[in-house]
């Protein structure tokens, strides 16, 4: 996915693996990048901001947590984003199966990487500039049964 330097982009869970990864790479490619971790825990995302002339700004927010994305939501109710990208989500156990997990378990997967991503995007849409972009980047694996979206 490309979008243009001097553009601003919304990625939503970028403490670490893929979403810092596309974090980094906007911002080196000149775009201003709002970006969240999850919780007050500091991570390599916070060392990036600081030296991002201003360009990385760190927020944190649970998107399974709709009161936190709400009150986030109003806190940048003035900002607008070329590109808001939900990649926060989290990964079963290797080998798990349909069978053998447990239902908390299957509907914690389900809430994370389904129903809140929806609900971010959605929640969050008043934000998005005139011909922005939405994307999700999800995960949902059972013995090879497998949904990415
Ligand atoms: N890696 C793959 O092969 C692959 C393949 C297909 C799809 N995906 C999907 O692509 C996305 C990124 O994958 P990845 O491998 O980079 O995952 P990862 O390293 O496990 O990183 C997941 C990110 O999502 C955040 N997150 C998890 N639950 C959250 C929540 N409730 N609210 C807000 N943030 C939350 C994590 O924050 P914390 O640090 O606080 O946990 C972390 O920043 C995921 O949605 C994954 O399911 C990955």
């Amino acid at each position: 996915m490309t979008a243009p330097a001097g553009k601003t982009a919304l990625m939503i869970g970028a403490s670490r693996g893929l979403g810092y990864a596309l974090a980094a790479e906007y911002l080196a490619r000149g775009l201003r990048v709002t970006a969240t971790v999850r919780g007050a825990r500091r991570t390599g995302l916070h060392d990036l901001a600081r030296s991002s002339d201003g360009r990385l700004v760190v927020e944190a927010v649970d998107i399974t947590v709709p009161e936190q994305v709400a009150a986030w939501h109003d806190r940048l109710a003035r900002a607008t984003f070329d590109l808001l990208f939900v990649n926060a989500g989290v990964t079963n156990g290797p080998g798990e199966t349909v069978a053998d997990v447990s239902t908390d378990t299957f509907v914690r997967l389900m809430v994370t990487n389904a129903l809140s991503p929806m609900r971010v995007v959605e929640a969050l849409q008043d934000l998005a500039a005139r011909n922005g972009t939405n994307a999700v980047m999800s995960y949902l694996d059972y013995q090879g049964q497998t949904v990415c979206w």
